[in-house]
């Protein structure tokens, strides 16, 4: 964001913090504008080459030419704003945050499109097809069976409207890869990861955290944040990530879960690692928090997608009081505004970090704990 002589902001994409720039304006508006790069008269400090031969054309990994102390530093920055700005919190000035230990070759899953132009992902603000035959954030085995597929080889479905794909990498290497919804292509066999000492099976469809360089770290840090207990309560639980060890932490566990794909490998894997006592109820948080009775939890572990909770899902956690909090997000803003709404609840911010799960984008993953103050306030 550059800030023109008049005081109005100017989003420049692609441009680094430093540059200096020539511009075209494309879009003046009352608030801000939008420019364009026309030419770079001189880097800034952060500004590296990007790797990818279709940097700038494709939609994704658009922060490649930052330096990556600088990719985390803006991080953080997004992260301390939105929970200041939106979610009312006064956190650390320097929120820890753990850097993926590679900033390419981390993607364990990667969704692409097939079309007549072959494969890759969309355009930069566009839906159209944008064909890629390498691309360096996947992991090794990934990125190679991406280059098979660009080079024609199963390449026989495209089609006239792009179709979107799903291509999983599994821990021992192996790579699945089908049609999402509308695909006639039979699906692939689940594939198997390996955390912390469980093996998992995950289907074809079913959410796999999407950085394997950080599965370890972040499982540490969020069953951490959950520490032990009698019963915990688990929303989001997707195949069991988190909850086959949070079994082993809490003497009862209740897990909730929408997709029943995600359930049922969520089964097969908590039969596979002997734990019964744990209830799975498969259904939207929102139904099933509206008709729970409010009974003693100690903990609640959340990990819900980008649109975070709705209000009505803030207002029965509020209700649950359980004394601990522990929400997992990879969206600041949806972060910041569900947190305000149970800090008006009676919980305060205990603690908050960053992990990088998502290198080369301005993406990022946050855990925050929250602790539910003055006792029994229900
Ligand atoms: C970010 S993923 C996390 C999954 C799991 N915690 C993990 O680490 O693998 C979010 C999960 O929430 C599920 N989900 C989305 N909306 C939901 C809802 N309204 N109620 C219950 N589950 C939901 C998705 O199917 C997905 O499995």
């Amino acid at each position: 964001m550059a800030r023109l002589p008049d005081g109005l902001a100017l989003f420049v994409p692609f441009a680094a913090p430093g540059d200096l720039v020539r511009i075209r304006m494309v879009e003046r508006k009352k608030r801000f504008g939008r420019g364009e790069i026309v030419e770079l008269i001189e880097p800034g400090p952060d500004r590296v080459d990007a790797p990818c031969s279709v940097f700038g054309r494709c939609g994704g990994c658009r922060w490649q030419h930052l330096a990556y102390p600088a990719q985390l530093e803006a991080k953080r920055k997004i992260l301390r704003e939105a929970l200041t700005r939106i979610g009312g919190w006064m956190p650390p000035e320097e929120i820890p945050f753990t850097p993926s230990p590679s900033g390419y070759g981390y993607r364990t899953r990667a969704r692409v499109l097939l079309g007549r132009a072959g494969v890759g992902y969309r355009r930069e603000a566009s839906h159209a097809l944008c064909p890629v035959e390498r691309c360096p954030i996947l992991v090794p085995e990934l990125d190679a069976e991406l280059a098979r597929w660009a080079g024609g080889e199963g390449s026989q479905g495209r089609v006239d409207a792009p179709e979107e794909w799903e291509m999983v990498a599994d821990d021992g290497g192996s790579v699945r890869r089908h049609g999402l919804e509308g695909s006639a292509a039979a699906l692939p066999a689940p594939s198997e990861f390996s955390v912390a000492g469980d093996r998992m099976t995950i289907s074809p469809g079913t959410f796999v955290q999407a950085n394997r360089l950080l599965h370890a770290a972040l499982h540490r840090a969020v069953l951490a944040a959950a520490g032990r207990g009698a019963r915990a309560l688990e929303l989001h639980a997707g195949a069991g990530f988190f909850s086959l060890v949070l079994a082993r932490q809490f003497e009862a566990l209740e897990v909730v879960e929408s997709s029943s794909g995600a359930v049922a490998d969520l089964r097969v894997n908590l039969a596979r690692a002997g734990l019964s006592h744990v209830q799975v109820s498969e259904g939207h948080v929102d139904r099933m928090l509206e008709s729970r009775a409010r009974d003693g939890v100690d903990l609640v572990l959340l990990d819900p997608p980008r649109a975070g909770l709705s209000e009505s899902a803030s207002a029965a956690l509020i209700e649950i009081a359980a004394p601990r909090v522990v929400y997992l997000s990879c969206d600041p803003a949806t972060l910041a505004r569900d947190t305000a709404r149970l800090g008006a609840g009676g919980y305060a911010l205990e603690s908050v970090e960053g992990f990088d799960l998502f290198p080369q984008t301005a993406h990022l993953e946050a855990l925050v704990v929250l602790t539910r103050q003055g006792g029994d306030q229900g």
